[in-house]
Parts: structure tokens; C-alpha cells; sequence
């Protein structure tokens, strides 16, 4: 469907297209209430931080509609087409769960509203359902786990078994984790996905990872269910015997100070932690702790980006949905996460990925770099925009 096809769509469902380049409408779509009700304040947090850094680069001004999506699919695209339909927003921002991200992802698509994800890592929404009106200013689930499969393989580490949620997110972070883990060399002895969200006690689980015979444990869990999976994996004294790695929300430095020592030595990969050394994250850092009295966690930074990208992109001068949804496709910059630029092919973000020790520091518990990937975009996996943007 090329850009005018899209532009009569939206006409034809009774949508004005074109935004007032100055009054841009925001629908922000975050879970405020749920299991990841903590991901949505920080994100929102992060992002009312960016409009008041970076907002004097343009003369647009922000009208910010708040919708809880709560982690449930029919809730936020409820959310979505009032915001769209009703609301008239010019541009949405947020989506935390990747469920969610493919709910809303073809009303997004068919109106022309432009999409900044703010954190929802699902691959296919910059993969095989990619979309020109879609950015993503946080990380893909492939990207952020790959690199980990790779780096634990060299460690000497042979026979992993693994743990998730069992939806989306949880799939396919294991699914690119296990991918590249193997292609490495090393071998994934068992599985198991855990009801999402319903999850309460985790010791089947892992009475089962530790009959495995695996050497080490990769698991992705996030918010509520990352504190109680790791305060349950040490009150079970699986430390000693399987050491702990996964994707760093598991270790967020949102909850990390609830799970404490429990915390201490798991290792994990992210596209942020707060002890990145550069200029850009002391000031984030700074200005972040000011407002909160806490340390920035990477949902705190996809809200302070996808802020600044939407500030950048409306400076450019764009005068409807379709302009500003280019512009934002051409963001690049410097951020508190190193360099960060938008990939042509797909719409995902281009960044390095940290793999990192959680320890005990002066003040909580904090994060030690042990290595940083070079930024790599993430392959195609089907995405076809050149003939959505013709
Ligand atoms: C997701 O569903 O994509 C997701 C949720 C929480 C943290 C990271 C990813």
C-alpha cells in the first residue's frame, strides 16, 4: 500500500491527515496498571525529562494523552483507536509489551498515525510486519539477546537451559538467544515458558533447570516477575550450582535495589545501564535524579529518546503524519546509550548492546561492564518497506 493509498484510507475512516505542525496531539500508550505498571511510569518519567531537555529545538508544542494499556492486547487497541479515532492524535508513543505492539500494529499501519515504540522488543513489528509509520527507539528482542548467546559460548559455558514467559517476548528473546548460542557451539538441554503475569512460584521450574545438567541458566523476565524470579532462583540456592544470565531487564536498574543481594553476580546483556561512561548519560543521569531521586533504568532512557526523536523529527518542519513518520526514520544521535541511528531497512534502532555483572555498590546494588558489541542492525527478517514508502 503505497503512502496515498494510506493518506485516502485515513480520509475515508474520517481522519484529517494533516497535523498543525506547531500543536502536536501525543497519545503516550503505557501499562500503568499490571505487571508492568513500574515500565510504563519510568518510560513516562523518561519522557516527560526529554520534552523539557530537548524541547526548546522546536517550536511545536506537546498535548500529552495518557492511556493505560495495562500488558493486555484487546485493552490497548481499545486505547489505540480512541486515540486515533477520537482523540486525533498526531503521532503515539509508548507500547511496553510486545503482545500488545502486534494488537495495535495494523491500525497504526492502516491510519498513518506514526508509532514511536518505547519499548515492546517484538521482531516482527521491524521484521515481516514492518511499517513506515512504525519506528522503534528502544530494541528489538533478536538484538539484544543474540549477542549474548555468542558471548556466553566464548566464556567456555557448554549447556545452558532456559526460562520465560510464555508469550511474544518471551519466545522470541529465547528464540535469538538459542540461535545464536548454538551456532556458537553450546547446547540448550531444556525449555520451559511460564504462565505470563500468572506466575507465582517458580520452584518447578527450577527443580526442573537444575535436573537439566545444564552448566548455566538464560532466562528473560521482566518488572514484577523478574523480582520474584530472582529472589526465588537464590532463596533456592541455585546461585552456586547454575549461575544466572539473561537479558538485562531481568536485572533492571529499576527493581534491582528490591531483589538486593539475590542480584549480585547475575549477568545479563541490555542496550543501557546507567554507569555508561559518556557526557550524554552523566547529564541524563543528573537531570533524571533531580526529578526522581533515582537512577534512569533503559525504560527511563526509551522514554528520554523517543521524546527527543519526536522533538528532532518536528523541528524538521514536518506538516503531516506522513512527513513527521519520515522524519523519524532519519533520527540519529549521540544519547545517554552511545550513538544511535534508525535503520532505512526496517525502522529499528541501531545501538551497542552491554553485557554486565550486577554488584553490590555504596549506594544499592549497581552494574560493571564487561563488554560492549559493536552496534549492529538487526538482519531483515522479512521486512519489506521500500515498496511502503514508493
Ligand atoms: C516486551 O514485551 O517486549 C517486553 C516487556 C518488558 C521488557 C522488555 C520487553
Amino acid at each position: 500500500m503505497n503512502r496515498k493509498t494510506l493518506a485516502a484510507l485515513g480520509l475515508a475512516i474520517g481522519l484529517a491527515m494533516p497535523a498543525a505542525a506547531e500543536e502536536i496531539t501525543v497519545g503516550l500508550m503505557l501499562p500503568f496498571s499490571g505487571v508492568y505498571a513500574a515500565l510504563g511510569n519510568d518510560i513516562e518519567a523518561g519522557f516527560a525529562l526529554g520534552l523539557e531537555t530537548f524541547g526548546d529545538r522546536t517550536d511545536a508544542t506537546f498535548t500529552i494523552i495518557r492511556e493505560d494499556t495495562e500488558a493486555s492486547p484487546p485493552v490497548a487497541l481499545g486505547k489505540a483507536r480512541k486515540l486515533i479515532m477520537q482523540d486525533r492524535a498526531d503521532v503515539l508513543t509508548g507500547i511496553v509489551s510486545s503482545a500488545v505492539l502486534g494488537a495495535v500494529r495494523d491500525i497504526v499501519h492502516s491510519s498513518g498515525v506514526p508509532l514511536i515504540v518505547a519499548n515492546a522488543g517484538n521482531d516482527e513489528a521491524t521484521g515481516e510486519a514492518c511499517s513506515p509509520f512504525i519506528t522503534r527507539m528502544s530494541f528489538s528482542n533478536g538484538q539484544v539477546n543474540r549477542p549474548m548467546g555468542r558471548w556466553m559460548a566464548e566464556q567456555g559455558i557448554g549447556k545452558v537451559f532456559t526460562l520465560a514467559p510464555d508469550y511474544a517476548a518471551g519466545r522470541q528473546m529465547i528464540g535469538a538467544f538459542a540461535d545464536s548460542f548454538t551456532e556458537a557451539g553450546g547446547e540448550i538441554v531444556g525449555q520451559a515458558f511460564t504462565p505470563f503475569g500468572k506466575t507465582q512460584d517458580f520452584g518447578p521450574y527450577l527443580a526442573e533447570a537444575r535436573a537439566s545438567g545444564a552448566d548455566a541458566v538464560y532466562v528473560f523476565y521482566a518488572g514484577g516477575e523478574a523480582v520474584s524470579f530472582v529472589r526465588q532462583y537464590d532463596s533456592f540456592g541455585m546461585k552456586d550450582a547454575l549461575p544466572l544470565y539473561g537479558s538485562g531487564f531481568l536485572t533492571s536498574a529499576l527493581y534491582v535495589d528490591a531483589q538486593g543481594e539475590a542480584a549480585q553476580d547475575v549477568v545479563t546483556a541490555l542496550h543501557y545501564v546507567p554507569t555508561i561512561d559518556n557526557p550524554e548519560n552523566d547529564a541524563f543521569v543528573a537531570a533524571f535524579r533531580e526529578k526522581t531521586g533515582r537512577v534512569p533504568s533503559e525504560y527511563a532512557v526509551h522514554g528520554y529518546d523517543a521524546a527527543r526523536a519526536l522533538v528532532e523529527a518536528s523541528a524538521t518542519g514536518a506538516a503531516d503524519r506522513a512527513a513527521l513518520a519520515d522524519a523519524l526514520r532519519q533520527v540519529s544521535f549521540e544519547g545517554p546509550r552511545g550513538a544511535l541511528s534508525i535503520d532505512p531497512a526496517t525502522n529499528n534502532i541501531v545501538q551497542p548492546i552491554y553485557v554486565y555483572r550486577t554488584i553490590a555498590g555504596e549506594t544499592g546494588m549497581t552494574q560493571e561492564v564487561l563488554a560492549q558489541t559493536p552496534a549492529e542492525a538487526d538482519p531483515v527478517n522479512g521486512c519489506d518497506m521500500a515498496p511502503l514508502i514508493n
